[in-house]
């Protein structure tokens, strides 16, 4: 029988999720049965598992926000056999199986890398649609990030080059700075005060913040009058207390962006045409996102033991029937 990481309350992940065994039920019409393959585990997952998302799932419900799996039986016209997919909306991708409407899914070419395109949902197109749905950047521009080194990071300098603008990336470890140059990443600096005077000629239109507190209010000082501040992430928990110098001299602009919103807002033959470009950049290596450890599905704990820490060297992978 196939394997769900499921809960019945919000709370800490490593206390209320489960590994529970579910019969399949037979496929309704217009329904893909889909072998997982792989899924990560998330800042999204967590907080969704704690009950603090932008969304609460009915209970019981099972964990996993985005993952990649191979069709293996299917009552839809538009999916085969063997057809490698990703999942547009939420499905429970801590499974060894899932069935989803064919609404639910997104075929992508079977050459992208399963563990990376288990990733393509939601980092890749939030790290493309900051960098070219906010604001109108022309080629040569500079874009400033907070947490760098994280997935959404690696994604922005890798599009950013893809786009031919520059990327200053800030992190909190010095370790980081060579893997991130590497990857393409202009200036790559630690994120504390002393930044600011270095790079104080580039003069940045867009900051992108998935940290909050201190370090977004440097993004605020660092960015070029009228510059634009994009909110997506909170990891360090810390609220935006916005000095009124920036909004009354600066003129900068504050905006939040949430991936979930713009795919339900935005016409589904653009969101898949977005996610094949995207699929297809992975495929030719330039683009993806560093991997730190991968955990088979009944390991799932320490899946979220490892993804709980800070400091990791990239994603933590959920790897079924590989
Ligand atoms: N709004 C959206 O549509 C959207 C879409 C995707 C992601 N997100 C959000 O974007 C953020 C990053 O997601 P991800 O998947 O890219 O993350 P990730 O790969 O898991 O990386 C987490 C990053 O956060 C840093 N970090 C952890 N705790 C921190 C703290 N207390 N203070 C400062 N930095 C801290 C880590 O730095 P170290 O490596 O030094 O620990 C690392 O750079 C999350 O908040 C996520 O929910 C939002």
């Amino acid at each position: 029988m196939p394997q769900h990481a499921s809960f019945t309350s919000y709370g800490q992940p490593e206390e209320v999720i489960q590994l529970i065994d579910t019969p399949s039920p037979a496929l309704r019409g217009g329904e893909v049965r889909i072998k997982m393959l792989a899924a990560p585990v998330n800042p999204a997952d967590i907080n969704l598992i704690q009950g603090i998302y932008g969304i609460r799932p009915e209970l019981p419900a099972t964990a996993g926000l985005e993952g990649c799996g191979k069709v293996i039986e299917s009552q839809s016209t538009d999916f085969h056999i063997g057809d490698k997919v990703i999942f547009t909306q939420r499905a429970g991708t801590w499974s060894d199986e899932v069935i989803s409407s064919a609404a639910g899914v997104l075929k992508i070419p079977a050459d992208t890398p399963s563990q990376q395109a288990a990733m393509l949902k939601v980092n890749p197109l939030t790290a493309w649609c900051m960098l070219t749905q906010l604001r109108k950047l022309p080629k040569g521009s500079w874009v400033i990030q907070n947490a760098a080194n994280s997935g959404v990071g690696y994604c922005v300098i890798q599009i950013a080059q893809l786009l031919g603008l520059k990327t200053i990336n800030l992190v909190r470890r010095d370790e980081l700075i060579p893997e991130l140059k590497k990857i393409g990443g202009d200036i790559c600096l630690l994120d504390n005060t002393d930044y600011i005077d270095i790079i104080k000629d580039k003069q940045p239109e867009l900051a992108l913040n998935a940290v909050g507190g201190d370090s977004a209010l440097r993004l605020m000082d660092a960015l070029a009058p009228q510059g634009l501040h994009v909110t997506y992430g909170a990891m360090s928990r810390r609220s935006l207390k916005v000095p009124n110098k920036f909004l009354i001299f600066k003129r900068i602009q504050l905006h939040g962006f949430w991936v979930t919103q713009w795919i339900k807002e935005n016409d589904p033959a653009i969101v898949c045409e977005t996610y094949q470009k995207l699929a297809q950049w992975m495929i030719d290596q330039n683009l993806s996102q560093p991997i730190d450890s991968s955990f088979p599905l009944d390991h799932i704990h320490d899946a979220i033991t490892r993804a709980n820490q800070d400091k990791r060297a990239g994603k933590v992978i959920i790897s079924m029937n590989e």
